[in-house]
């Protein structure tokens, strides 16, 4: 099934590293990162795993749950996490799906063909806490992806959330950020007291905190 940003993130329960999850309950009123890798014991996703532990204060500091998913056993992650920890120099603490009979794989298309049909190419869904998917990103298997991009992007989605504002491209914390052309000047007047640059009247970059 192709899932779209807007749409609501399919519910599942399922087994994982740290017992049965009904995905809705789990994620409460946090956002989720939820990212799927081919298979345990492979060398680009071993290190995909240890970053994403190793940023778990950063993902925390954002209100964001990681939760992993691969098409194998929950005995062979759970040996997997033990080389993870020792290779990594980390210490796994979020869960990872087991799904062996490709469930949540085909729920939510993480199974290409052209890649494989049993092993899961390297999908990114961030979902909000309504339970929205708010950005997805698919990886092929050979290539590891850029966790700096995906704290960078929960954190533009949430200060766009909270400012009604976008953000630029390559955008970080701190830069200036676009009044979206929805929003007249008249309203941005109150929305923007700070004021803003106008580049053109299409083109409009504010601050905000
Ligand atoms: C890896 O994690 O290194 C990997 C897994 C499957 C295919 C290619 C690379």
């Amino acid at each position: 099934m192709a899932l779209h940003i807007g749409d609501t993130a399919p519910n599942f329960k399922i087994d994982t590293t740290k017992g049965e999850i009904d995905f809705h309950e789990w994620a409460g009123n946090s956002w989720v990162f939820f990212f799927s890798h081919p298979a345990d014991f492979t060398p680009v996703c071993t290190t995909e795993m240890g970053r994403t532990s190793q940023l778990a204060d950063k993902f925390a500091a954002l209100n964001t749950k990681s939760l992993g998913l691969s098409t194998d056993t929950v005995e062979e992650h759970l040996k997997w996490v033990a080389d993870v920890n020792d290779t990594q120099n980390t210490d796994l603490q979020f869960p990872i799906v087991a799904d062996p009979d490709l469930k949540i794989a085909m729920l939510y298309d993480m199974i290409h063909p052209g890649e494989s049909s049993t092993a899961a190419v390297r999908s990114v869904f961030i979902i909000d806490p309504n339970k929205k998917l708010r950005l997805t990103m698919t990886y092929p298997m050979s290539i590891g992806r850029n966790f700096d991009e995906i704290l960078r992007v929960i954190e533009a989605l949430q200060l766009s959330d909270k400012n009604r504002i976008a953000t630029p491209a390559d955008w970080k914390r701190g830069d200036k950020v676009i009044i979206p052309p929805s929003i007249s000047n008249e309203e941005a007047e109150k929305i923007f007291p700070q004021g803003w640059d106008e580049i053109r009247p299409y083109l409009r970059l504010t601050e905000v905190k």
